[in-house]
């Protein structure tokens, strides 16, 4: 994009015809930077010069000053002539992304936010100059939060909307009718069907529009009684649109007329009120109730299947309600939650408004430290995650630790996500409680970003054993992924009097890994490792990424050293897929004379998690940017800026863009030097089309060779003289084929990524994009097309499908289930083994018949002993799969040569029909013994869940099918028992090669299992010297050295360059394991290069991929590792191996293009004594 040509055309005269700027649905690519230099230019090009051409901003002023304010309605009139978008600056820009009112199976805390009337402070769209407006900020306490005033129409003002979604909380608006003028408006509105149908359709318009999620109903007048029955279709109807257009939405009734349509507050529901429960989604008790009123609510909420609709008020006021209110709040809480019901706590604000407002965390924080035990903390911070402690005001605003303000504030839309942990309720001692030793507190005087920023102060002699405080617990993400973690701190003691680090402690949901897992980040000075070592507690030492790998991955790099000296380090983390992730910030006193107490206090301005998906390697494609709404006007002290700003990128670069907005609101205060706060970015996630006609000219990445028409490359690629991977690999070293190319199966064109920068790209940050599956000829032939998970395609039912399979396969292959599984199938083979004597063994069937059992037991619960027929069946079939399928059926190649006659292809089918006629015997057998309460393998535990799946919805009987189910449990044979037996012969024949490294192994082992009889997964953390070995045997192995190829599902790119919708992909595994950049004598086996000085297995580095990555990362990718790691100790514990002939052994492979199969070898196997 030129400059200047988007000058010109944002100048005032092209803007008079609308504010949507003339880059509406154009395409730009947009770095951080251009986005700084387009926000340059709207600021001191368009809206400042126009100071004459206003008033295109749609909203309600304050009439004093001018600034933009959210106000209710308060009259029906007013709301009949309200319409969408004549309010633009009153609509929250934070969408709601789970509605978490409306379900659930425990009882749910609401707030009732009523406070002088509403409407103070925080109806200042951009906020107010003083640091003292009331904030809420335990989210982590409630499920959902009402804004109440007492006009007609409460909107809730978006800075309320936008602090409450960032924290999931579910915001509901009012209507309530009062006195002489509420009943008339209730005659007015309940006149006839199309009067309230036309009220209610009003208030779902507001909402949707406003983007709130729901309304408190309050009529608090008599009804005339012939209009209840209109009453009740009112809440009826207004319950089910506001359910059509916000799915999850939630409308509550308030105890207040009953059925006759007298006033009558009951305190409880009951047959005189139950009418107006049933038509909406709860009811709201008055305060003034006994134990009766709530023991028959909570009779008749129970036996409508309701049971947390009952929304019990309390009032933190006191007025009549049980305990008098106050901090003794508590106890009418604690009585509602003696009868299992929902609470309603009516005027939370109590604090702010009745106590001296100097002590106001500290009475906030305890009235709901009192609370806690009764309204727990829910949920937790979910990612991407940015996180800094600002609850929405401060003296001074900061951004990246600079003063861009230096005044008093308060905006809650500028509020950070708020740790339940730092806001002092939900501690443990175990999270580090203040202490004369140490304490926390929230700092105002200096931040990071926003207004404050968390201190953390020890007093204690110098130590080698740092204090540790939690900060913030996170949800782990879905599935084993990278994340870049960051923190920013700031030593308000000397930087040299102190060691302070990040731990992130992840808890596994996966038990195959021990239940917990350190992650120490320490900072760049600290190269040992920062804590003593646990047994039970796996431990990792992360070290800092230097600026260029930051670069590398984030596309920026802003260490921050010198912004009022705040330092951000950062780390990439890879974590398991698991349960929670707590983040503890350690700090050590490291100077000072031995027993003195001297002070250290450190602050924490910042963390950051954000998925390596969220990254951005280079420049970002935007689209669709305009400027959805603006002004710009002088006031009596300056003028006032307003822009909304709208724009389109794709998903997942959410966070970075979360970022960029912080950074925008940064540029507009250096640059306007005007308040100018009300800058809202509007993001929404959508696919971009790179292909639109004359939009874009279509750069495809080159080819080596020359393409033949039908052929492609075929002939070039049967002539190579090496194998193709081998060929691919030597291409790497020329400057225009080294990262990526394309070649020509057949017509079909493939992509060859082979380095691992653009296999991150594509199979990481754009793993959307290549999640298909190509339809491989023989594939379909063996699943039915496409009916497995290896072979299937990208789409609804194989998510369906690979989910259903990953949870069966977390039940019975994990944990103790595979422990107990392993341990037998590896001692069957050793007995197999002891057999033979000293004689010289094929270890090929007897590693085969322990990697049978594992899957058969995992499958369907069945063992084999070594002569059995079905076993001694697979194991031909296995040999003749290799031999048949080396290279493929020429129907890979091209479409039409499948009709070609070919003996390969019958022999292909005959071996299907005998494995098929396998599977489906065992299917059957499990069909038969299936008892659903007692799943016994991971074709029971889908049978399972197609069962449960059908019974929700009887269409899901198409997909989850027998033949579904039957194919994945085929993946389990066919991806998991050649991959893992290759593995262990490849183990042990590099043993063999190594004499050495076999004796460390022994050693290790012997010392790690002690007097253990059989190897657990508790041992693995004791064994990292083995473990290096077998990921050094990963490496080298490459089983897949070209992967299993991958489709791209919409038009994308790599590296700068297009890819269409539906090419096949190929990542050249066996050139990034080897690329030298990365793996330093890259053909050796040396698994010291997985381990630090220490011994400590190191974080490995991004060209380690024995798995893939991305959508398609290998399903049995944890089974596979653990099972390996059980299975290799149990084998190493009781055997030396050796070559026969004494002499120098050499790993040869059979031929074939696909898989590298090592060859059959003899080996002497001796007993260890
Ligand atoms: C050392 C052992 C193993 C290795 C090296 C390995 C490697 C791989 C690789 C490279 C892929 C291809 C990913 C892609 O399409 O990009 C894959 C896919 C797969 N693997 Fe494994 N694998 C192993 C063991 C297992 C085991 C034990 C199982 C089952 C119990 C398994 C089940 C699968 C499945 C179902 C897929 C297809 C995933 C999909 O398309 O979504 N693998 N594996």
């Amino acid at each position: 994009m030129r400059e200047d040509n988007f000058v010109a055309r944002m100048r005032p005269g092209n803007m008079r015809a609308g504010l949507r700027l003339p880059l509406a649905r154009s395409h730009l690519a947009l770095s951080s930077q251009t986005l700084h230099s387009f926000l340059a230019v709207i600021g001191r090009y368009a809206w400042l010069r126009n100071a004459a051409d206003k008033r295109s901003l749609h909203g309600y002023m304050e009439k004093e000053n001018g600034e933009p304010i959210s106000q209710p309605l308060r009259t029906l009139d007013e709301v009949y002539k309200w319409r969408p978008h004549t309010d633009n600056t009153g609509v929250a820009s934070v969408p709601l992304r789970k509605l978490v009112l409306a379900s659930g199976d425990r009882p749910k805390t609401l707030v009732c936010h009523d406070m002088a009337g509403g409407y103070l402070d925080d109806r200042f769209i951009q906020g107010v100059k003083h640091a003292d407006a009331y904030r809420f900020y335990h989210w982590a306490n409630i499920d959902g939060f009402i804004y109440f005033s007492h006009y007609l129409v409460t909107i809730p003002p978006p800075c309320w909307t936008n602090a409450a979604h960032k924290h999931r909380i579910p915001m509901l608006g009012t209507f309530i009718t009062e006195w002489d003028h509420g009943k008339a408006n209730c005659e007015q509105f309940l006149s006839s069907v199309n009067a309230y149908t036309n009220l209610a359709n009003k208030l779902v318009a507001m909402a949707t529009y406003y983007k709130f999620d729901g309304w408190l109903i309050n009529i608090e007048n008599i009804i005339q009684v012939d209009l209840v029955a209109n009453l009740i279709g009112f809440v009826d109807i207004l319950t089910q649109e506001m359910h059509r257009a916000i799915p999850g939405s939630t409308v509550l009734w308030y105890d207040s007329v009953i059925n006759s349509g007298k006033l009558d507050w009951q305190n409880e529901v009951n047959e005189l009120n139950r009418s107006f429960f049933d038509v909406s989604d709860g009811i709201f008790l008055n305060y003034t109730w006994n134990d009766n009123n709530l023991q028959r609510s909570r009779e008749l909420a129970e036996q409508s299947g309701r049971p947390y609709d009952v929304y019990v008020g309390v009032d933190v006021y006191g007025r009549g309600c049980r305990g008098g209110g106050g901090f003794n709040t508590k106890e009418a809480v604690h009585t509602t939650r003696m009868h299992n019901l929902s609470v309603a706590i009516f005027g939370q604000g109590w604090a702010h408004e009745r106590l001296d407002k100097v002590d106001f965390l500290q009475n906030e924080n305890r009235f709901w430290q009192y609370l806690s035990p009764d309204c727990p903390c829910q949920g937790l911070l979910s990612q991407p995650l940015w996180w800094h402690c600002c609850q929405g005001c401060g003296q001074k605003m900061f951004v990246h630790g600079k003063v861009v303000q230096d005044s008093p504030w308060s905006n809650l839309s500028l509020q950070s996500v708020q740790s339940a942990m730092v806001n002092g309720v939900g501690q443990t001692e175990e999270d580090g409680p203040d202490t004369d030793q140490c304490s926390t507190s929230l700092c105002t005087d200096h931040a990071f970003q926003g207004g404050s920023c968390l201190r953390l102060s020890i007093r204690m002699p110098q130590s080698s054993e740092p204090v540790c405080y939690s900060v913030l617990e996170s949800s782990m993400p879905q599935s084993s992924t990278d994340l870049i973690v960051s923190y920013t701190l700031k030593p308000l003691t000397h930087p040299d009097h102190y060691a302070a680090h990040l731990t992130v402690v992840s808890t596994q949901s996966d038990t195959n890994d021990p239940a917990v897992h350190r992650h120490l980040l320490p900072g760049g000075g600290e190269s040992e490792r920062v804590m003593g070592s646990d047994r039970n507690i796996r431990e990792e030492y992360v070290r800092p990424l230097m600026e260029d790998e930051v670069m590398g991955i984030l596309g920026f790099y802003s260490p921050e050293v010198g912004s009022g000296n705040w330092e951000t380090r950062f780390y990439r983390l890879r974590v398991e897929e698991g349960a929670t992730m707590q983040l503890r910030l350690c700090v050590r006193h490291t100077h000072g004379e031995e027993g003195s107490k001297e002070e250290v206090i450190v602050l924490l301005g910042q963390i950051q998690i954000l998925p390596l998906t969220a990254s951005l390697r280079e420049v970002v494609l935007v689209t669709d940017l305009y400027c959805r709404d603006a002004d710009h006007f002088p006031t009596k002290t300056g003028h006032v800026v307003t822009l909304v700003l709208h724009w389109t990128f794709p998903e997942n670069c959410a966070a970075y863009f979360l970022r960029l907005a912080m950074e925008t609101v940064e540029h507009l205060f250096e640059n306007l030097n005007s308040r100018a706060v009300g800058a809202v970015v509007v993001a929404t996630g959508a696919a971009i089309w790179w292909f639109q006609p004359g939009q874009k000219k279509y750069n495809p990445p080159l080819s080596p060779y020359w393409t033949l028409p039908l052929v492609g490359n075929i002939f070039q690629l049967m002539r190579m003289k090496k194998y193709s991977y081998e060929t691919f690999c030597d291409l790497s070293k020329t400057k225009e084929y080294n990262k990526l190319f394309m070649i020509h199966l057949g017509p079909k064109p493939v992509l060859v990524l082979n380095h691992i920068d653009v296999v991150l790209e594509a199979l990481v940050t754009k793993m959307n994009d290549f999640a298909g599956r190509p339809n491989i000829y023989t594939g379909m032939l063996m699943t039915e097309g496409g009916k497995d998970i290896m072979f299937g395609d990208y789409g609804p039912v194989w998510k369906f499908h690979r989910k259903v399979a990953y949870s069966a396969m977390k039940k019975f292959a994990f944990g103790e289930n595979l422990e107990r599984l392993v341990q037998n199938s590896v001692s069957k083979s050793i007995a197999e083994i002891q057999k033979k004597g000293d004689a010289a063994i094929d270890m090929r069937p007897v590693i085969m018949l322990l990697v049978f059992n594992i899957a058969c037991g995992m499958a369907y619960g069945k063992e084999y002993d070594f002569d059995d027929p079905d076993f001694q069946q697979f194991v031909d079939l296995t040999a003749d799969f290799i031999e048949v399928l080396g290279s493929g059926l020429p129907g890979d190649i091209h479409p039409w040569l499948q009709y070609l006659p070919s003996s390969r292809y019958n022999k292909f089918m005959t071996m299907m029909d005998l494995f098929t006629k396998f599977l489906h015997e065992r299917h059957a057998e499990c069909k038969e013994n299936f008892d659903p309460s007692d799943p016994k393998s991971i074709t029971d535990c889908m049978l399972q869940a197609q069962k449960e799946a059908e019974e929700e919805d009887k269409e899901m009987k198409d997909v989850l099918t027998d033949t579904h189910i039957m194919m994945a449990t085929m993946d389990v044979f066919g991806a998991g028992i050649d991959t893992i037996t290759t593995m262990l012969i490849q183990f042990i024949a590099h043993m063999i090669q190594h004499p050495d490294i076999q004796e460390r192994v022994h050693q290790e082992i012997d010392v790690a299992l002690g007097g253990a009889q059989l190897p657990t997964l508790s041992h693995r953390s004791k064994m990292t010297f083995t473990e290096a070995c077998l990921c050094e045997t990963l490496r080298l192995g490459t089983l897949l050295p070209l992967g299993v190829p991958v489709k791209t599902t919409c038009d994308t790119s790599v590296a700068g360059f297009d890819i269409p919708k539906d090419t096949m992909v190929i990542v050249n595994m066996w050139a990034i394991h080897r690329d030298p950049d990365f793996w330093s004598d890259p053909h050796s086996f040396n698994p010291d290069r997985f381990l630090d000085d220490a011994g400590n297995l190191v974080h490995k580095p991004s060209s380690y991929m024995p798995f893939s990555m991305g959508r398609r990362v290998c399903l049995g990718k944890s089974v596979a590792q653990s099972s390996l790691m059980l299975a290799i100790p149990q084998l190493m514990r009781q055997f030396r191996f050796s070559s026969p002939s004494g002499k120098e052994f050499k790993l040869e492979f059979e031929e074939s293009g696909f898989a590298r199969i090592p060859k059959s070898y003899e080996f002497l196997v001796a007993a260890r004594t």
